[in-house]
């Protein structure tokens, strides 16, 4: 979910709406306002998007200087009108909006229910705002205290921004698990899940951690404290380094598109000050740091999920091809749960675009108390994931607004081509010359994909005949078997076509069965990988006359004949051939999804940021 608020003297509803839009990618299946004018509450929340919340706000009051809002991603009950957030008290004096779960929601309704509290939705949330009114009145305490009394109550995750009706001049937030930001404007304050709301307004911004709670008051500023011992903290002001026109479409019809013809510059700022060819080195601070730990390492563990899971796995060739270390790479939701067995002699690598999802977060808090070393590859700088590892490299892909992931998936790859190379040359599994060959191509490998954005005619034709598929298959061997999985995955997202990635010998197990002449099969089959072995599966795959699409080296004549259709890439060697082969995938994708008329930079049911498990 998305939360945002603001207190000052504009008027907060196109505030709200503004910023409700720029962190829509974080769920969307309902939204919600509530304003405070004059004492009186004005209250909004409607089912679907934000544009629906606008509709159903038009022409009615929209004043107020106070106001939060929220748009959901639905975790206990359907999306609807009446599980919209705001949620408002049972007294109406108190408006809360949450991101998170609370765990422990039910013995707290129950206990709620007894004491005369009635519910009208099916959220965790209306719980809370709630548990904070009864403390509020039985104590007699300020909205300050009792959200915190309340807080001490809840197990869970949460970012929650509260106020009340006859406190004009006072916003209360919480974090634990969710993050929050707070902007600070002259005069006006800022909440949200995230800067983007802000912007335009102001630079300065105090991140809160797990664990604190900060009110802004019109009078009394700015005001950080602990949630459980109630300490005074002083608040940490840091300048955001954002620009508005990196949020903004520019010019292209969906961010995905322009995300993906992003990825030579999202790709050249990863290397930037870290891959230096004409000086024969690569520089990554963090390595460096904990050089000992890399070389000592028994074994590297990859967690993450999605698709920065798919880009563990590119990784795991990488590491072991390259750098010759053995590598795992868990799906971070799996890991955590299965009492894994994690020594100090583990390095663990979190894979990352958001830098906050719930499940990753948990794996590495495990893994770094059984002794682990964890190194974060994130893009949202200063993100939970990324504050909770003893080192990392950041991937500089800039925002990354559609909700499926691409250019923050070659830039994680090519963060991890970076870290194999060097621990490489470190551990003295590279000589010389390979070194400097691999570093100087994949300085290439940027004018390489600017190449192949050029012309994506021949994407859009294929697109155009397989566009009502109801089934693929994407298969690929070696480097490119999680380029594979990330295609498949990049299609059922966006287009909510069934694809499955598969490793391409694994066929003849299983998916072979439900070939025939509907059936359009992506194979993944550059030159230098297991040429002659997939060209076997390609003849497979003809023998049961399912179409094939190939995605091959530039000049290559023995496939064209085979296939339906070849997208060739430019020459490479193997491993760094997904960053290549991912990019007519992603194209292929895109024009799918918009052809079928889907909702592509908002795909339904999911959301970019999950900070839930
Ligand atoms: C969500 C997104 C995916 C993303 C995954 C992991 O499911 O829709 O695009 O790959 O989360 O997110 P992360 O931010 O940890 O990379």
């Amino acid at each position: 979910c998305g939360i945002v608020g603001y207190i000052g003297p504009k008027d907060a509803y196109p505030i709200l709406i503004k910023g409700l839009q720029r962190l829509e990618y974080r769920g969307y299946d309902s939204a919600g306002v509530a304003l405070l004018d004059d004492g009186n509450l004005h209250l909004y929340k409607k089912k679907g998007k934000v544009s629906d919340l606008e509709g159903e706000a038009e022409g009615k009051n929209q004043s107020g200087h106070l106001g939060i809002g929220h748009t959901r991603w639905a975790t206990h009950g359907p999306p609807s009108d009446n599980n919209s957030h705001p949620h408002v008290s049972n007294n109406g004096e108190i408006a809360l909006i949450h991101n998170g779960i609370i765990e422990n929601y039910s013995a707290l309704k129950e206990a709620l229910i007894d004491r005369g509290f009635k519910f009208y939705s099916d959220t965790d949330t209306e719980v809370l705002v709630n548990l904070i009114e009864d403390v509020k009145s039985q104590d007699n305490v300020s909205l300050e205290d009792a959200v915190r009394i309340a807080l001490n109550q809840v197990v869970g995750a949460y970012a929650i921004c509260v106020f009340e009706l006859d406190n004009p001049s006072e916003i209360v937030t919480a974090k634990m698990g969710s993050p929050l930001v707070i902007g600070l404007g002259d005069q006006e304050y800022f909440v949200a899940s995230d800067a983007t709301p802000f912007l335009e307004y102001t630079k300065k911004v105090v991140y809160l951690e797990d664990g604190e709670m900060a009110t802004v008051n019109l009078e009394k500023g700015l005001k950080v404290r602990t949630i459980i011992d109630n300490k005074d903290i002083a608040p940490y002001i840091q300048q955001l380094q954002l620009d508005l026109a990196s949020i903004e479409k520019g010019g292209y019809e969906h961010f995905m598109l322009k995300e993906i013809y992003e990825q030579p510059k999202a790709i050249f700022d990863t290397f930037r000050g870290r891959l230096l060819p004409d000086q024969n080195m690569i520089k990554m601070g963090g390595l460096f740091e904990y050089k000992d730990r890399f070389l000592n390492a028994d074994r590297i563990i990859i967690v993450g999920c999605g698709t920065s899971w798919h880009a563990g796995l590119v990784g795991e060739y990488l590491f072991e091809d390259l750098a010759r270390i053995p590598v795992e790479v868990e799906y971070a939701s799996e890991f955590r749960y299965r009492n894994p067995v994690i020594t100090d002699k583990d390095v663990v690598i979190a894979i990352s675009q958001s830098g906050e999802t719930a499940d990753t977060l948990a794996a590495i808090k495990l893994a770094k108390q059984a002794g682990a070393l964890i190194f974060g590859v994130c893009n949202v700088v200063g993100s939970s994931i990324a504050r909770e590892t003893h080192a990392g490299a950041y991937t500089h892909a800039g925002p990354e607004i559609g909700v499926a992931s691409t250019k923050a998936f070659t830039a994680q790859v090519t963060v991890l081509a970076l870290l194999s190379i060097q621990l490489a040359k470190l551990k003295g599994t590279l000589n010389e010359t390979r070194y400097h060959q691999l570093l100087e191509e994949l300085y290439s490998i940027p004018s390489k994909i600017e190449y192949m954005l050029k012309s994506d005619k021949q994407v859009r034709a294929i697109s155009e005949k397989y566009k009502d598929a109801q089934n693929c298959l994407y298969l690929g061997r070696g480097y490119n078997f999680p380029v594979a999985l990330e295609g498949a995955l990049k299609l059922k997202e966006i287009s909510y076509i069934h694809a499955e990635g598969y490793p391409a010998a694994e066929m003849k197990h299983g998916p072979i069965a439900l070939i025939d002449e509907n059936m359009p099969v992506f194979v993944i089959a550059p030159k230098n990988g297991q040429y002659d072995k997939i060209v076997s599966n390609i003849q497979e795959v003809k023998a049961r006359n399912g179409k094939i699409i190939a995605i091959v080296s530039e000049g290559d004549e023995e496939i064209a004949k085979m296939a339906d259709f070849t997208l060739e890439i430019p020459d490479s060697s193997e491993a760094f051939s997904p960053l290549l082969t991912t990019i007519p995938l992603q194209l292929l994708s895109y024009h799918i999804a918009v052809m079928r008329g889907c909702n592509v930079d908002q795909p339904r049911n999911l959301a970019k940021s999950v900070t839930v498990e």
